[in-house]
């Protein structure tokens, strides 16, 4: 069986992340979404918020699994017996930076392969930081979150703002 971890912060996760993971499925037996806490970029969710979207999300994709992860992302990909890491890339401005992380991540764990794969189109411009902004001046999130990743957004938005 072979296994595809896709590592993130997803905060929170989007059609975009939604779409790598369908795509992923169609390489991969099943498809691990880890969840790295990443204090560093300040999440608007808690590791626990972010990973019960998750799940809403994956509700109905039984080859998917959500977890999380401290540490090395090699590290956990090889404990859990992963083939693969599994990075969408979409568009040039992301290259640079998943270059140096997969060769980085290569010099560590060589044994370890990342592959890429590139999103639809419709979510290429997507980024969690984005939806947040969008969310925050009051526009419509329907078409880039799960309708209940979208209500806790606002409901999360709202609260900050009173
Ligand atoms: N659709 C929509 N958005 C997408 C996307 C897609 N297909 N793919 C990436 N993004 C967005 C994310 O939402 C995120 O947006 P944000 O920055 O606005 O929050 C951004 O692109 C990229 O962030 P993310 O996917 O969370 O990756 P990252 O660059 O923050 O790295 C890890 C996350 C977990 C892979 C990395 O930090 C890691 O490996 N950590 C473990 C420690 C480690 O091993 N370090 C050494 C690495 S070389």
């Amino acid at each position: 069986m072979k296994i595809g971890i896709y590592p993130g912060t997803f905060d929170p996760i989007t059609h975009g992340h939604t779409d790598i993971i369908t795509r992923s499925l169609r390489v991969f037996d099943k498809v691990v979404v880890a969840v790295a806490p990443n204090p560093s970029k300040h999440p608007l969710f808690t590791l626990t918020e972010r990973l019960e979207m998750i799940c809403i999300v994956m509700e109905k994709m039984k080859q998917v699994e959500v977890t999380h992860f401290d540490g090395l992302l090699v590290d956990f990909v090889q404990r859990y017996g992963g083939h693969a890491i599994i990075r969408g890339l979409r568009a040039i401005s992301d290259f640079e930076h998943e270059f140096q992380m997969a060769l980085m991540n290569r010099k560590i764990a060589k044994q370890v392969e990342t592959v890429f794969l590139m999103p639809s189109e419709e979510y290429s411009y997507l980024s969690s930081t984005i939806i947040k902004d969008v969310a925050n001046h009051g526009g419509a999130l329907t078409e880039f979150l799960h309708p209940e990743v979208a209500r806790q957004l606002q409901d999360r938005i709202r609260s900050l703002k009173i």
